[in-house]
């Protein structure tokens, strides 16, 4: 029989897996490096949180078998809780929340039920990559809204990028890869964009916690929204709960009723371990999470330090949430050249900033998740680098 060549989907041709996902990998192959690249906070999970899985495994068996497809109910209720205290968003927690693999697949069924063939999803830019590729994916076109130079949100951008075919806008605020947190009056002027123009709004909250001088405020919060918005939160960075795989989402029922479909077809439910660690982590003592927020908190500032160290290479934008920050540097080196440079010469992991598309050019996107030694490390060499 001659050798048969695979046939793929042009679905599958149309995406590609994102840098921040590589330029581990390269590392992994060179060998000794320390990390600026990662999108993880450094804790462990707390002892608390462990426990209550453990036990659970141990005296029940059900905590080993499927949930109920939509989540366990408990935890449903927990985060209807964690909408109405936070966001004032009312929601039922029977028909309206769905607990889901990570704050991604989500996103992911959100879109598969938005978009369809040629529909148009604005995004402002830079980006996170993996919106972009749900929106290709699921055959949608995304639309750039570029933020403005010192990455604040720009509704005007967001305005001239509807069109007839504009479905749906998705906002992330505080935001990957620019650490911004974005100001309530343009969060309110997109809002109006939306409504004006009978848009679905995909609202994912990821960092929602991890908003250092003030709180951030949330599409969430704007009740004009509540019945054409998809809400998307995380247990991943909140709780630095990476591992364990665990989102949620609120969605009024008419769409909820869609995604839970695409839910049952990609993952049939979360994790039930991952959803018993969720569940004793939001019903648990909160200080060790507060702690987490103010160690990334004394780790945006240690970082800052030390770029300001490299102001002669490096610029960048003060971030005021997430873990990001977008570092400019001189010179018109590709951000792949730079950051494969840095990997191989210095030994430090950043990824290249045209991963997140428009806006990142010149750019390295630098986290700071990591503990303080290891960052002290990473901006020892990045000195020695750039002292060369
Ligand atoms: C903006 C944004 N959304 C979603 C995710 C995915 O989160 P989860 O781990 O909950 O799937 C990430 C992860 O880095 C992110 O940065």
């Amino acid at each position: 029989m001659p050798a048969q060549t695979p046939r793929f989907s042009r679905r599958a041709g149309r995406i590609k897996i994102s840098a921040t996902k590589l330029m581990p990998m390269l590392a992994a192959e060179v060998g000794g490096c320390v990390s600026l690249g990662q999108g993880v906070p450094s804790f462990a999970t707390p002892g608390f949180v462990a426990d209550a899985v453990c036990d659970a495994l141990r005296r029940d068996p059900a905590a080993g078998k499927y949930s109920l497809q939509p989540g366990l109910p408990a935890l449903r209720r927990a985060v209807a809780g964690l909408f109405a205290r936070e966001k004032g968003l009312t929601a039922d927690p029977d028909s309206e929340i769905l607990i889901s693999v990570g704050a991604m697949e989500a996103l992911l069924a959100a879109m598969l039920v938005l978009v369809d063939e040629g529909d148009e999803v604005i995004v402002p830019a830079p980006y996170y990559p993996s919106h972009v590729e749900q929106v290709l994916l699921s055959g949608g076109r995304p639309v750039f809204a570029p933020l403005r130079p010192d990455f604040s949100l720009d509704p005007g951008a967001v305005a001239r990028a509807v069109t007839e075919k504009t479905r749906a806008v998705i906002i992330t605020s505080p935001h990957n890869p620019t650490g911004a947190v974005f100001a309530e009056a343009d969060l309110r002027a997109v809002a109006e964009i939306a409504v004006a123009h009978d848009l679905t709004v995909i609202c994912d909250d990821t960092y929602d916690s991890l908003s250092y001088d003030a709180p951030a405020t949330s599409l969430a919060m704007f009740p004009e929204l509540r019945e054409r918005m998809v809400a998307v939160g995380s247990f991943s960075k909140r709780f630095a709960l990476t591992g364990w795989r665990v989102g949620y989402a609120f969605a009024p029922r008419p769409i909820m009723d869609q995604m839970l479909k695409v839910h049952d077809c990609a993952a049939i439910c979360a994790p039930m371990p991952g959803q018993i660690a969720a569940l004793a982590a939001l019903t648990g003592p909160q200080d060790v999470f507060a702690g987490f927020a103010a160690a990334l908190s004394a780790r945006r500032d240690l970082a800052c330090r030390r770029l300001d160290a490299l102001s002669g290479h490096l610029s960048y934008v003060r971030p005021a949430g997430a873990f990001y920050i977008m570092a400019r540097y001189r010179g018109d080196a590709p951000p792949m050249d730079m950051a494969v440079r840095l990997i191989r010469e210095a030994h430090v992991i950043t990824i290249p900033g045209d991963a997140f598309g428009p806006g990142g050019e010149q750019s390295l996107r630098l986290s700071f998740g990591a503990d303080e030694a290891e960052l002290t490390e990473a901006f020892d060499r990045l000195d020695r680098f750039f002292g060369k």
